[in-house]
């Protein structure tokens, strides 16, 4: 291997331009590119905010639809269309996917990512993760971490909570590197809790590498490196984009001055031959096996009917009075909203591709229906109150009218958050003018991030959440409301009745360049189903054309299995969902959480048996005494649901806790009474001692949490325990805590 100069291993650590990293001898440059629902490959130039276009490739839904599907396989056909897109167009690393949590729906960026939710972010992230990595190209799992908001993204501080980063924040990256092995983590541009992600070592270096055994490069955001030698020193490998010489010379006078040790910097330059090695030879991902077949497995019209059976599988009905959907091909339909002709199929900023057609919805329409069509209102948003009454007025006469409504594009983006979540106000008004006059009146929706629904959801009879859908989203929807294709998607963030419901409502997005994460764990159902606050849809929620019911629930402590039947009169999908529902533990936690999903399709009568298997997290939380997974001992419910609100079957199970923490002078009353050594003993000595009767019980209530070494400094008192050390020893045996184990509740 060739001895590599300074000058040489610091230009490997540093970008050669906005897309690619340096050539020295032995390693060669290799090529990377946005991004998560479609390759933005710019071969001339670069810009990370989706403004200067690119190479055309397959837009496909971005995740906020994608995922809404709910299918680990679609996703990963999807994402391996674009990494063969990637090898076509000689790109090595494709820069996603998103998996940041949705902790509020007013986040700019929402429609990139996928979740409330960790479990369903890390299970749909890893397909998309496996998919790109299967054609031989790398992954970047972004933005690591905490980045939920765009307010202030490059300097704000994310201020988490160890328990909440753990449990809800962590998780899904944390299930990503350790069952995906994806080739980088890119780091995000926000502090978390003061230090910036690009230079902390515990987030890179301690947790991402020695806890979870990541073993690729960690690259940056673009921009989001301040000081390259710190930032190398925390654990990143490649800082983006290139060339900057500050950084070069700063590490160049770091490594003369001793401030930067050379084997830092060694480190680095391995990892990054490393995986220059891999991806130059498509020996990428978790077997990190030769690619078998890396030959392009679709056509440009493939890759687009792929396109279009995402979009269709990506779409939730929300609501669907009288049945109204699906239509009957060759009605009179009013088809309304300039959407209809003018598609928004993607978000903007630096995901934003360059579609190879764009298909909108108003020609499949005109295709399988008698269709009127009226634009309803201006995507400039100025008013025109005409357009409102032609719209009426193709109403009036139809057998039914579908509106194309939803967020004109300078509403949300990456690089600002909303302040609101409502339609347009001229939108607004045209759904209500419309539902006048057509009881038969279908929504649909076209929207990045949640929007509210009120106050016009009880006035129309359908609600087809379309989110956004990629170039073939317009016949998609046709291929819906026509029941071509069953709707099957399902909500993976809850849509509340207001903004001021969100758990983050008062903490988002911050102030001062500091966000506090005040809800903690309770984020998006966690929080609604705890504290009973009800939402227009829960998380989970959708509708198809027919039914489906779930029965003969057997579970166990590591295993459950449910049958799911369907009851209608259409074939039609439907995702299982599974619940815990934690045992009573001294912190605080969600009434539910999800720890399984499967998706089945099923013809009318069919049923099948759904299985999912139960490790020890899937009870854990994060206890922060002893910095580790903590399964408390007691009953647990697990849940079969239709969605996080709408639980049909229920079983306990039971979980045995691990032996009790040792005890010491600073562990209080309580955790003294609640041992099974002693408990006993220190209860019938402070029954004997202070004539609790007399007392009365809240004696135990007011001395609870008192740790034991105060309360023995007490006149009096400490005389009567003058043996606890004794007990305290006996307790603490290894041999007696063990057995102390098999009897605590
Ligand atoms: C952007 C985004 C990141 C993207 C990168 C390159 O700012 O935050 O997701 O991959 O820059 O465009």
């Amino acid at each position: 291997m060739t001895r590599l100069t300074r000058q040489q291993k610091t230009s490997l650590v540093v970008g050669d331009s906005y897309w690619t990293t340096a050539a020295v001898p032995g390693i060669p440059s290799i090529t990377m590119s946005d991004g998560p629902h479609g390759l933005r490959y710019q071969p001339n130039h670069g810009d990370n905010l989706g403004l200067g276009g690119s190479e055309p490739a397959t837009c496909y839904p971005p995740a906020v639809g994608l995922a809404s599907s709910w299918n680990r396989s679609l996703i990963e056909r999807v994402a391996q269309a674009i990494g063969e897109e990637a090898v076509e167009q000689g790109v090595n690393l494709v820069l996603g996917p998103g998996v940041n949590i949705k902790r509020s729906p007013l986040c700019g960026r929402n429609f990139e990512y996928i979740s409330e939710d960790p479990f369903v972010s890390g299970e749909l992230g890893a397909a998309w993760v496996r998919g790109v990595q299967s054609r031989g190209v790398g992954a970047s799992l972004k933005h690591f971490a905490a980045n939920n908001q765009e307010t202030a993204r490059m300097t704000v501080s994310a201020e988490v909570d160890d328990r909440t980063l753990r449990e809800i924040y962590l998780p899904a990256f944390e299930r990503i590197v350790k069952r995906e092995k994806p080739e980088t983590v890119m780091c995000s541009y926000n502090r978390i809790n003061g230090v910036a992600a690009a230079e902390n070592h515990w987030l890179l270096t301690d947790l991402l590498r020695d806890e979870w055994g990541f073993e690729g490069v960690v690259l940056s955001d673009w921009g989001a490196v301040d000081g390259a030698v710190a930032a190398l020193a925390a654990g990143l490998d490649l800082e983006m984009p290139g060339p900057q010489k500050d950084s070069r010379s700063a590490l160049l006078a770091a490594l003369d001055s001793g401030d930067l040790d050379e084997d830092v910097l060694d480190l680095s330059v391995e990892r990054m031959r490393r995986l220059v090695r891999r991806l130059r030879s498509g020996t990428v991902g978790v077997d990190a096996l030769p690619v078998s077949d890396s030959s392009p497995h679709l056509d440009v019209v493939e890759r687009h009917g792929l396109a279009r059976e995402a979009a269709a599988e990506s779409i939730v009905l929300l609501r669907n009075e009288g049945s109204v959907l699906p239509l009957t091909p060759g009605s009179s339909v009013a088809v309304i909203g300039e959407f209809a002709r003018t598609p928004r199929f993607q978000g903007a900023g630096s995901s934003q591709v360059t579609p190879t057609r764009v298909d909108a919805a108003l020609p499949a329409f005109e295709e399988i229906a008698d269709v009127t069509f009226a634009p309803g209102y201006r995507l400039d948003e100025h008013v025109d109150q005409q357009l409102l009454h032609e719209a009426v007025d193709a109403a009036r006469s139809a057998d039914a009218a579908v509106l194309f409504v939803g967020l004109p594009p300078m509403e949300e983006s990456e690089g600002f958050d909303r302040d609101h979540l409502n339609l347009p106000a001229d939108q607004i008004a045209l759904i209500k003018a419309v539902a006048a006059v057509n009881p038969r009146t279908v929504v649909v929706l076209t929207n990045g991030g949640v929007v509210t629904l009120e106050p016009w959801h009880d006035s129309v009879a359908s609600i087809v959440e379309a989110w956004l859908l990629g170039q073939a989203g317009g016949p998609a929807v046709a291929d819906v409301v026509f029941g071509v294709v069953a709707p099957s998607g399902r909500l993976t963030e809850s849509i509340p009745f207001r903004l001021q419901d969100t758990p983050s409502y008062l903490n988002f997005p911050g102030e001062n360049n500091v966000v506090r994460y005040g809800e903690g764990v309770f984020v998006g159902y966690r929080y609604y189903e705890t504290v009973d606050v009800p939402v227009r849809y829960p998380f989970g929620h959708g509708l198809g054309y027919t039914t489906f019911e779930f029965s003969d629930l057997v579970a166990s402590g590591s295993s459950a299995s449910v049958r799911v039947t369907n009851t209608g009169s259409r074939s039609g999908s439907h995702v299982v969902q599974l619940y815990v529902g934690p045992a009573a533990s001294p912190v605080s936690r969600p009434v539910r959480e999800l720890r399984g999903f499967e998706k089945v399709m099923l013809e009318p009568g069919a049923s099948m048996v759904v299985t999912f298997e139960l490790d020890d997290r899937a009870f854990a939380y994060w206890d922060t005494l002893t910095d580790g997974w903590l399964v408390h001992g007691g009953s647990y419910a697990i849940e079969i649901g239709h969605n996080a609100h709408d639980i049909a079957l229920t079983a306990t199970v039971h979980k045995r806790g691990p032996a009790p923490r040792k005890l010491t002078l600073e562990s209080s009353v309580t955790d003294l009474l609640e041992h099974p050594v002693t408990g006993p003993v220190l209860s019938f000595a402070m029954r004997r001692a202070g004539g609790a009767d007399e007392l009365g019980a809240n004696v135990f209530d007011m001395v609870a949490t008192v740790p034991i070494r105060r309360l023995m400094r007490f006149p009096g008192v400490g005389e009567q325990m003058r043996m606890l050390p004794l007990l305290l020893a006996v307790a603490n045996n290894p041999v007696i805590r063990t057995i102390a184990g098999w009897f605590r509740r």
